[in-house]
This record gives structure tokens, sequence and C-alpha cells, in this order.
């Protein structure tokens, strides 16, 4: 039986109310697992949502909202990764050397294929922070006297790449804030208005989804407003790819880190580059790479010995994502942050980080107690949420605006869980 049916019929076990074994039987693909129903019909369908959750295996100590980290692989994914590690190891080089090219090349098309791009415009890393150094640091256009441009939402090491480039190359640095609240228009127009005073800027590093508040943010009409201004983009896509779905041309990019271990579930240490064709030779080749064979995105990125295991896993992890349906798992998560989100919204003690409109956030969404921005004080909720609650949630701190705390629901939470945060929230307030 392939791997697709298995689960198939694992889940239709557990719930078999959302689909009948026939249909599970028939190794169909997620959407028609799931009926003809649209993802949002399926969003709030609970009982659909376990047959998905019993492919996790999650610790039963804590409901975990802490799934911006990285992704639990599913367990058909896991299983995989241990044949995988397995076999790698008990062939040692003579699997590596002979076979795993041949084995590697169709995951690295299927990715591509996934994404809309060429084959030629992405090469593997082991994660979103490789990809984007490799970018940022490779980027060969800046010339002192030029500038480049961050927000205070944007990955912390990332700022710290395009810091470190600018000094290399005599550019200075122009950091933004993004306005709290935000709205589609404020933020296009912090943009613009950024762009318009710092006429030296010449790149520009863009995070879809904030690792700090949840704000996804509308990469194409920021691409498009920065190249009228001759701004090239680098995107920070680590949070993005599966939490929602797109393509490339969706982004429109030119410059692109990914990772596959947080939101398509791979085995930790899997990400890509995305140089687009026609501007590979504005990223120069790793340090650790010849000058000769420039004309290949593979230069880019020099890892060294790779978990071949992990690579191989990339896989199995599209199988579960397409299983799923990516706009499926969009649906959902963006409905358990819904459920507990703008629930609190109408309370005018907390602070909701992320708009109620679904095209500036996904899952995750950051909150904040009115008042309370420093780093203690949203320590202390954290504390009080896991010790009274038994909810797990993560302080970030660096927005200009103050520290805050992060919820990500993933797959396997639930309306249930949801309805707990808000019962915690709502008590802890009260006691503040
Ligand atoms: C916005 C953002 N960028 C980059 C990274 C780094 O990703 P990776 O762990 O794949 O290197 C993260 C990880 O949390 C992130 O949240």
């Amino acid at each position: 039986m392939n791997f697709t049916r298995r689960l198939v019929m694992k889940g239709a076990a557990v719930a078999a109310a959302s689909f009948t074994t026939e249909t599970a039987c028939a190794a169909a693909p997620a959407p028609a697992v799931a009926g003809d129903r649209t993802a949002q019909d399926i969003a709030g369908d609970e009982a659909f949502w376990r047959t998905i959750a019993a492919h996790y295996d999650v610790t039963p100590d804590v409901v975990n909202f802490e799934n911006g980290y990285w992704g639990l692989m599913a367990n058909p994914v896991m299983e995989a990764f241990f044949r995988n590690t397995e076999k790698v190891n008990r062939n040692n080089s003579w699997y590596a050397r002979r076979d795993y090219y041949a084995d590697i090349q169709p995951i690295h098309q299927r990715l591509a294929d996934f994404l809309d791009a060429g084959a030629d415009e992405i090469v593997f890393t082991r994660g979103a922070t490789e990809a984007l150094q490799g970018l940022v640091g490779g980027y060969n256009r800046l010339k002192p006297g030029d500038a480049v441009m961050y927000s205070d939402l944007d990955y912390d090491s990332i700022q710290a790449a395009m810091d470190t480039q600018a000094e290399r190359t005599g550019a200075s640095v122009v950091r933004i804030t993004i306005p709290e609240p935000v709205t589609y228009d404020t933020l296009l127009e912090t943009y613009r208005q950024a762009l318009a005073a710092n006429p030296k800027v010449r790149l520009l590093l863009l995070t879809h989804i904030s690792h700090r508040t949840g704000l996804m943010i509308p990469v194409r009409e920021i691409v498009d407003m920065a190249r009228g201004f001759g701004v090239d983009c680098i995107v920070d896509a680590a949070h993005s790819w599966g939490q929602t779905d797109f393509r490339m041309e969706d982004l429109g990019a030119d410059f692109v880190g990914f990772n596959l271990h947080k939101w398509i579930g791979a085995p930790i240490g899997a990400g890509l580059m995305y140089i687009r064709r026609d501007r590979l030779a504005d990223i120069s080749p790793n340090i650790s790479e010849r000058p000769e064979g420039t004309g290949a995105i593979f230069n880019r990125v020099h890892t060294g010995t790779t978990n071949f295991a992990t690579f191989l896993t990339v896989n199995d992890a599209l199988d579960f994502h397409e299983l799923v349906g990516p706009k499926n798992k969009a649906a959902r998560v963006a409905y358990l942050r819904n459920l507990w989100a703008e629930e609190m919204r109408g309370d005018d003690r907390i602070e909701i980080l992320t708009p109620n409109d679904d095209r500036l956030h996904a899952g995750i969404t950051s909150f904040r107690f009115k008042g309370k921005t420093s780093a203690d004080d949203n320590k202390a909720i954290v504390n009080a949420l896991v010790e009274k609650h038994g909810i797990f949630t993560v302080i970030r701190t660096g927005v200009t605006n103050g520290a805050c705390i992060r919820v990500t629901p993933s797959l396997y939470n639930n309306a249930g869980e949801c309805v707990q945060l808000v019962r915690a929230l709502r008590s802890l307030l009260a006691e503040v």
C-alpha cells in the first residue's frame, strides 16, 4: 500500500465521519479526500482536522502554540526520515557518491515545480538563514555611498547580515518602523515614503511573514514599488511557504530565502535559495567556490557534507503537504488564529498585532497587554500562560513599540485549544 493510501486510511479510522473508507482508500489527493468543499469550508471542520492531527505525535504535556520555531514532522515523514537515515548510514559513501545525485534530482525538480520556478533557479540550503546569508553576503551591486534598508520586523540575524554587508561595501543602513496598528494602505505608504525619502537605498530586506508579530506583507506590491525606485529586494520567506500558498510569480522577487522545516514539515536542516535566472550574476559565488563555473546557482551555496537523509525526506514532506492541501493548510491556521485573535480584539486591554485583514496575516499573530512593553513584562505573561494554563507561547522582542507574545497554531491544534487560550488571556487580564 502506498504512503498516501496508508496515511488516508489511518486518518479515516480516526474520524470516519469526515470521509468514507471508500474515499479514503482511493488514495486521492487532499482536495478530493476533503470532498468538493473549499479550503474555507474545511477550515473549521474539527472532525476533518482531527484526522490530520492523528498523523502527528504531539506531547500531551502542554498546549503547544509555539510552532514557529520549526514544524513537527508528521509521522509518515518522520518514518521516512528514519528509513532514509538508516539507508544512508548503512551504505555510507557507497550510496552518497553513486546514487544520491540521481535520487535528489527529482526532488529538486519537484520543489521547483511546486514554486513554479526553474530547477536552475533554486538550490538546497540547510535553512533560510543559510540561503539569506548567501544572498545578502553575495549581493555585489552595493557601492560606497549607497544604502540598504530593513524594518524592525525583519529577522535579527538577517538584519545583522544587512549591517555587515553595508559596512563591507561602504553603504549606510536605513532602519524603518512598521506602524502599529497597520493597514494595507499604511503599510504600502510606509515603504513608499521611506524609499522616496532615502534615494540612496539600493537593497531592501522584506520578510514575507514576520517572526515577531506575524504581519504578512504584500511582497509583490512592495517589490514592484521598490523596482520603480531602482531598489532590489531580498525576500525572507522562512515563515511563509507552507503557512500560506503561493508561487514565485506571486512574490515577483528576484532573490528569496526559504526553509522547508517550518511549514513544509521536512526534517530540520532543509531550505532553499532562489535567484531569478537573469539575476544570477548579481549574487557572487560562495567564498568557498572557485570563480570558474559561476554560471550555476549551485556555487552560491557551499554547505559541505550535508544531511542526505534530510534532503531525501523533503519528498515525503511534500507528499504530506500535498495530501493535506496547501490551501487547506493556509485556511486552517488562519482560522485558528481568528478564533482567538479576533475574539480578543474587542478587549481594549490587549493589542492584537496583526490586523483583521486576511491579506496581512496567516496563522501567526502576536499580542501585547496594553502598556506591557518590556521583555520582563512579557516573560511574566508567557510564564503565567504555561504555568497556570498549560499553554506554551514565546516572547518576541525587537518590535519598536515593545515586546510581545507570539501565538503560532499548527495543523494539530484545534478550536478547543483556541477557546482555552481566550479564557487564559481573560483570566490573566483580570489579574493585571
Ligand atoms: C523570519 C525568519 N527568517 C529567518 C529564519 C531562519 O530560518 P532557519 O532556521 O531556517 O535558518 C527564521 C527562523 O525562525 C525566521 O523566523
